[in-house]
């Protein structure tokens, strides 16, 4: 089977040619992942990896969330994320950047990332990507984690994807993090297909 490259071109191409209410991951409502950080009781400094043109940032600002920063691969979809955010430009920080090459200048306490991982797929950058989570997440900071689940189909967007259960990701993670919760949900794309996600929230110790 061809798939293609999890690349800039790819992603730009995909956010331009398409509205966002019709991308085969549009929420109107980021349910799961806002549950997940209200239960945290954390309300700033958190990071959303590959936000595309998500709407859990703005669910967030609007519920009075600070210091926010989304990155993207796609330049396009972190342009049009900024243009629509815009008013709330002093609580959020939008920018183009590949998570793997990601600097920051503070570290944050929580880091989520729905569907994002799962494009990683060699175990180089799969490790580049938790050398990364581990260098950024303060201590008693929150993983949040959103893949496609084992009973998957393992394309996503024409491109390969590889799930992941918490168990493989706390292998990864190491000692410093414990899992807090895992479970399924039922995602219904806009095509009306289903797809099956693993939410996952883990704890640095
Ligand atoms: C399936 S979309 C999910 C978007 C968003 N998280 C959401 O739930 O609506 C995957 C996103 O990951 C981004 N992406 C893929 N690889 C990336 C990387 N290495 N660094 C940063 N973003 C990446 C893509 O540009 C795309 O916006």
């Amino acid at each position: 089977m061809f798939f293609r490259k999890n690349s800039k071109s790819h992603w730009d191409k995909i956010y331009s040619g398409c509205n966002r209410e019709n991308l085969g991951w549009y929420e109107k409502e980021a349910k799961e992942s806002l549950n997940l950080i209200v239960e945290t009781g954390i309300k700033k400094n958190i990071i959303d990896i590959g936000c595309g043109k998500t709407t859990l940032i703005e669910s967030l600002l609007e519920m009075g969330y600070d210091n926010i920063t989304g990155i993207d691969l796609s330049e396009i979809a972190i342009g049009d994320l900024k243009e629509s955010l815009a008013e709330y430009c002093d609580r959020v920080n939008l920018f183009q950047c590949d998570v793997l090459s990601l600097k920051l200048d503070e570290k944050v306490d929580i880091w989520h990332d729905r569907a994002v991982l799962h494009f990683l797929n060699s175990e180089k950058d799969e490790n580049l990507y938790f050398d990364q989570l581990r260098r950024y997440l303060n201590e008693a900071g929150y993983f949040i984690l959103a893949t496609f689940s084992k009973d998957n189909k393992n394309r996503c967007s024409g491109l390969k994807i590889r799930t992941w259960d918490e168990c493989e990701v706390l292998e990864r993670l190491g000692n410093n993090f414990k899992l807090l919760k895992a479970y399924d949900q039922n995602y219904t794309m806009p095509s009306g297909d289903g797809r099956k996600f693993r939410y996952m929230m883990f704890k640095k110790n």
